[in-house]
């Protein structure tokens, strides 16, 4: 059996990442037993932290604000993220911008809560569901030089209604999140 280690990276509530735990850690996927060996928050005070630390793992706080730069803030992840030899980063509802520091030196997977490449960026909620399309839905790619610009993994969609409002609306798209993130991550970890 093969033991791959992952972190996974959140900046805010982080429902995204307790279900990552509580689907995959420690959980044996085709002889790959994966293990969330690090989370990592870039701000305190937020409730994902709280999430992480139930089941025992601590998170590292490491504040952007803290670095004068984009690129000293990504070299700092790099670091920590390098020392415990980790086969994946996994960016759950992680709010930052990375630079060529982070991309060229870690492999990391991206969950997005649109249909790419529709709305990329902060606002993709809102912007989807203020739009004309007919769909909306959740991806999970590579994450690139380009802002949620990489190579899609999974993608699923549902259909939007008349009657739908936002709060509804936000609802499908976490429930297909907590869907596809972890598949994502086990198709990527067991290819
Ligand atoms: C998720 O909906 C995720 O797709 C989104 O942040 C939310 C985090 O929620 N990420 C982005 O918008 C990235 N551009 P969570 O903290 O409860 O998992």
């Amino acid at each position: 059996m093969v033991v791959k280690k992952i972190a996974i990276l959140f900046s805010g509530n982080g429902t995204n990442l307790q279900n990552l735990i509580e689907k995959l850690h420690n959980k044996v996927f085709d002889d790959t037993k994966i293990e969330v060996a690090l989370t990592i928050s870039n701000k305190k005070d937020v409730y994902g932290i709280k999430r992480s630390q139930k089941f025992g793992i601590e998170p590292i706080v490491i504040e952007n604000k803290a670095f004068n730069s984009r690129e000293e803030f990504d070299k700092e992840l790099v670091g920590v993220i390098k020392k415990q030899n980790i086969d994946l980063v996994v960016l759950a509802g992680f709010m930052r911008i990375l630079s060529s520091v982070f991309t060229q030196n870690v492999k990391a997977i991206n969950i997005h809560p649109s249909l790419l490449p529709l709305f990329k960026g902060a606002n993709a909620i809102e912007e989807s569901f203020n739009s004309d399309e007919k769909f909306g839905g959740a991806t999970v790619h590579y994450v690139s030089e380009e802002l949620d610009g990489g190579e899609i993994i999974i993608q699923k969609s549902f259909e939007k209604t008349l009657d739908m409002n936002i709060d509804e609306f936000e609802k499908h798209i976490h429930k297909i999140e907590y869907d596809i993130f972890p598949k994502a991550v086990i198709a990527v970890l067991t290819k």
